[in-house]
């Protein structure tokens, strides 16, 4: 069977973490949050307990009804009991693989062939979370399975030739022949700058395997220790910032040409507490060489979203990274925290979204913390901040917001002290537009959960010129 795949070391899932006022097993004043650097032990009770019985957030199969679709591919009965064992545990897109796996060991090749190639091959083309089944998904995300599902039937072998022994001397010597002639070509070239037939095959493109650059993302997400206990959220906020200065007007910010390395944009004080999130990247980058940062830092906020449990984020790589700080945009591109509904409209409008993704895009704040010495704010947003889920609109409809009182920036938080809310944040409920929409999100995740994906995946790729590249 599949190997069990480490749990994500949640402090708490957002059934858990219901916002005060709604939860009446939850009374006003009871600390929720645990304390930090929760273990492991504790959190993968919390999470089992949570994915088994929750009727808010169901299991994971009932939340996301293709995340149970594995055996109807054709597969046998054990594969949906895998699928579903997995889909309780890491983000959707490593258990897209291992039921792949499942299925590919399980199908007769021929009909899993054929229903895989039904479905084009496009990264852009994977389908929102929630709404197909996950044997219509899984060609959107691997190319592995394209591959699989498009290659032609091998050659049928060439009849045995009749063996007499003159041809087995003739193979004997053709054979020494060959083998002496590329030894002493390579002695011969051992010393030479590489060029020619040789160097040709040294210097060839590495393949480019954007599935283990995933693979290894994912396996650096969870750390004890830090935060909450993931690299997830801070590895959104790095992909946001990257992507977030983007100018429809002039074309010039986003994602493309990852900026962010260069001072003075890495200085910004929008972007204070970013230097980590780019520093956990490096051995990553060390590894995949080949990979820009500007793709890295995108499909590493994609891959943390659907690692956290929320929507797979459409992604396709083709970012560039520019040479030098001359491409930097100017200081002030990204939202100011302290401002209201007219500043949102015009940063996030500046960038061609409107009221309904801004909503689904500030979203984002399920996850994460503020942090005294990045931002000046503190606390969470939920007391599920590495679970994606559409809490945070719960807790913006549903608590009882006051100022915090305190020595720092005007912030709201909730009556425990434990939760807050940036004056942006409110400014989602103060503004009848945006309240609307709040409203919807709070009370259908699966709504907010594909606007969500389809606005993060929008904003990853601004200003980014696609068809150029892939020509080049
Ligand atoms: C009006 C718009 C926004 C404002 C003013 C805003 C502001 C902030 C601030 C002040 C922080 C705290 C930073 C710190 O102290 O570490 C933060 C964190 C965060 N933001 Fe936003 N944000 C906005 C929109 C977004 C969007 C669009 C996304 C993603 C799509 C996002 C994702 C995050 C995440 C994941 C964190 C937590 C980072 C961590 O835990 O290290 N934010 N934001």
């Amino acid at each position: 069977g599949a190997p069990a795949l480490p749990r994500s070391p949640l402090r708490r899932t957002a059934a858990e973490a219901q916002p005060h006022v709604a939860s009446p097993q939850r009374p006003l004043g009871v600390t929720a949050l645990p304390a930090p650097r929760t273990s492991h032990e504790t959190c993968e009770r919390s999470t089992n307990r949570a994915v088994a019985t929750s009727p808010q957030r169901g299991t994971a199969s009932s939340r996301n009804p293709q995340r149970s679709n594995c055996g109807s591919s054709g597969g046998s009965s054990s594969a949906p009991a895998q699928c579903s064992a997995m889909a309780t545990q890491r983000g959707l897109g490593r258990l897209a693989l291992r039921c792949h796996q499942a299925l590919l060991a399980a199908a007769p090749p021929a009909k899993t062939s054929a229903a895989f190639s039904a479905t084009s091959f496009s990264p852009l083309n994977a389908a929102p979370a929630g709404k197909s089944s996950l044997k219509a998904r899984l060609p959107a995300n691997w190319a592995c399975v394209r591959a699989f599902a498009e290659a032609a039937p091998p050659p049928p072998p060439p009849p045995p030739e009749p063996k007499n022994p003159s041809n087995i001397l003739r193979g004997l010597l053709l054979g020494s022949i060959a083998i002496g002639g590329v030894f002493s070509y390579a002695l011969f070239h051992s010393n030479m700058p590489q060029q020619g037939a040789l160097a040709t095959g040294a210097s060839a493109e590495p393949k480019k395997d954007y599935k283990a650059v995933k693979d290894a993302i994912l396996d650096m997400l969870d750390v004890e220790g830090y935060d909450d206990g993931s690299y997830g959220p801070v590895l959104v906020r790095l992909a946001w910032h990257a992507s977030g200065t983007y100018d429809k007007a002039s074309n010039t910010g986003g994602s493309n040409g990852a900026t962010m390395r260069f001072s003075p944009e890495c200085e910004h004080g929008a972007n204070a507490g970013l230097a980590k999130a780019r520093e956990i990247l490096e051995p990553i980058k060390r590894r995949f060489p080949w990979i820009t940062y500007a793709d890295l830092w995108t499909l590493a906020g994609a891959t943390a979203v659907e690692a956290m449990g929320g929507p797979v984020i459409p992604w396709r790589p083709g970012r560039i990274d520019k040479p030098d700080s001359s491409h930097c945009t100017p200081d002030g591109r990204l939202p100011s925290a302290d401002k209201g509904a007219p500043h949102i409209r015009d940063v996030f409008g500046r960038m061609g979204f409107d009221d309904r993704e801004m909503v689904a895009l500030i979203g984002a704040h399920a996850l994460g913390r503020c942090h005294a010495d990045r931002s000046g704010y503190v606390n969470p947003w939920t007391n599920a901040p590495t679970t994606f889920s559409n809490l945070y609109f719960k807790e913006l409809m549903e608590t009882p917001w006051r100022k915090k009182r305190w020595s720092g920036p005007l912030q709201y938080e909730d009556p425990t002290g434990q939760l807050m809310m940036l004056p942006t944040d409110m400014a989602l409920v103060w503004d009848g537009k945006f309240k609307k929409v709040v409203k919807e999100y709070a009370g259908d995740e699966e709504v907010f959960f594909k606007d969500f994906a389809a606005a993060f995946g929008k904003l990853l790729e601004l200003g980014v010129p696609f068809q150029a590249h892939a020509a080049a």
